[in-house]
């Protein structure tokens, strides 16, 4: 793949989103340091990756991706990892039992830490400081020391994801994950609501089918699926310089992997086609997502697919729809169809997240839940239209109990979001929200199960 391609080879076109460095030999220091560290993951890894999102390709499973929205040095801690964790195998577990279908799980954790701006300058009063742009690059607080680009960060960037993963590893590995724990992945506040019901019933007939199973004599020992899992990781390739550092040749095939998480995506904000990002993602072997806003025409995404994807390899693509609630049609139907008609194998996702941002009456950034739920329910809609496999969920979530998104079961208002508003970016579902939406993907799967399945009976019988 991509002969004519280096690791470096962005530096030649344009790059939005970059920060600017006051001290460059201190960057091109840290960047050193950091292309001699270890890779945090494993091009093998990358490769299972690509085949599972294989599947989803082929209408054979499940994709759901989700995490912080911008993870942060301060609020490093591992009750949080595992909470985040716990959210994920909540949500696989309602999805794989009600919709019958493997589930891909996709963290946006250890490594999720730069983020587009809408403005490269904040002004408050009569002070403008550079804007935040995640804990990589500079620091949330509102002061000219701590806005200034530090290339330290990236340093600590790596330190922080390596530290994650590890955790991710054992939690995924080390028996935490086994199916058997299923009662105990409950969250105490999740435990007290109408999801945390309808989850432990679900519970309970997994623990039934568990011991039917083991009398059939299929247990953990004769089936390591039932006692670990995999969990993967994903961030936006956003700050080049920290991805380029962490880029290598993978020994087994020759090709070059970003090694800084399994699957990379591009953000809406960075997908020009001449862009830099574009031109740095083409030549490594990950799954590559691409965010897909409203402004995306079908002619620029049969472009970015022949750069990204030239040789139609299943995995290697997953479009990562975020239009907005009520602009999923007209947006999304040329997208889906073109795609379709040019026999193009990616991976169609959904993020309810990114198109659904409002200001509520009280002066917070936050999301409805009705908005989310709604983008879901259309992305669902459309994708049975085109007939195409709605493939996959993307979502900023936290296992904490936060108030970020209005509505839902617990009927967030806009006056509730004030006690317990935790975000530096994006407001996420909490882990009630994030249930609720995986019960009601479990629903549309299984209809669209039952719906295939009777067409199939049916075609038979005809024949
Ligand atoms: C994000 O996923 O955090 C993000 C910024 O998304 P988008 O590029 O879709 O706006
Ligand atoms: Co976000």
């Amino acid at each position: 793949m991509a002969m004519d391609w280096t690791p470096a080879g962005w530096r030649q076109k344009p790059a939005e989103q970059m920060p600017v460095y006051e001290d460059p030999e201190a960057v091109t220091a840290a960047e050193a340091t950091l292309s001699r560290y270890p890779p945090l993951v494993f091009a093998g890894e990358a490769r299972s990756l690509r085949a599972a999102l294989g599947k989803v390709a082929a209408g054979e499973a499940f994709l759901v991706q989700g995490g912080d929205c911008a993870e942060s040095f301060a609020e490093f801690h591992p009750d949080k990892i595992r909470d985040t964790f716990r959210v994920l195998l909540q949500m696989a577990v309602v999805l794989t039992f009600g919709a019958a279908m493997p589930v891909v799980k996709v963290g946006r954790m250890a490594g999720q830490f730069a983020k587009p701006r809408s403005a490269p300058m904040e002004q408050i009063g009569d002070v403008e400081l550079p804007s935040y742009r995640g804990d990589i690059i500079n620091g949330f607080e509102f002061d000219a020391e701590t806005r200034r680009p530090d290339p330290q960060r990236l340093l600590q960037a790596y330190n922080q994801a390596a530290a994650t993963l590890n955790l991710l590893r054992a939690f995924a590995q080390g028996g935490y994950a086994d199916l058997h724990q299923v009662h105990r992945w409950t969250l105490g506040f999740v435990a007290r609501s109408r999801q945390g019901e309808r989850y432990e019933d679900l519970a309970s007939r997994i623990d039934e089918t568990l011991q039917f199973m083991a009398a059939c004599g299929i247990t953990a020992a004769t089936t390591p699926q039932i006692r670990e899992t995999e969990v993967y990781t994903s961030h936006e390739a956003l700050l080049l310089p920290y991805e380029e550092a962490l880029t290598r040749v993978d020994s087994t095939s020759g090709d070059w992997y970003d090694v800084s998480a399994h699957m990379l995506w591009i953000g809406d904000r960075t997908r020009q086609i001449d862009g830099a990002h574009v031109e740095f993602l083409r030549g490594v072997r990950n799954p590559i997502g691409i965010k897909c806003g409203p402004s995306l025409s079908a002619d620029d995404l049969m472009r970015l697919i022949d750069i990204l994807s030239p040789d139609n390899e299943p995995g290697r693509l997953t479009l990562i729809s975020r239009m907005g609630a009520g602009k999923v049609d007209p947006h999304l139907p040329p997208l889906m169809a073109r795609v379709k008609a040019e026999g193009r194998s990616v991976v169609w996702s959904c993020d309810p997240m990114h198109g659904n941002t409002v200001k509520s009456s009280t002066g917070f950034k936050t999301r409805p839940f009705d908005r989310i739920l709604a983008e879901v329910r259309e992305f669902f809609a459309v994708a049975h239209a085109e007939g195409v496999h709605p493939g996959g969920v993307h979502f900023e979530l936290t296992g904490e109990d936060v108030t970020e998104c209005t509505g839902g079961a617990q009927q967030i208002t806009d006056e509730a979001l004030s006690s317990r508003y935790h975000t530096a970016c994006d407001p996420r579902l909490n882990a009630n929200q994030a249930l609720e939406l995986a019960f009601l993907i479990a629903e549309k799967l299984k209809e669209e199960r039952l719906e295939s399945d009777r067409a199939r009976r049916s075609a038979a019988a005809a024949e």
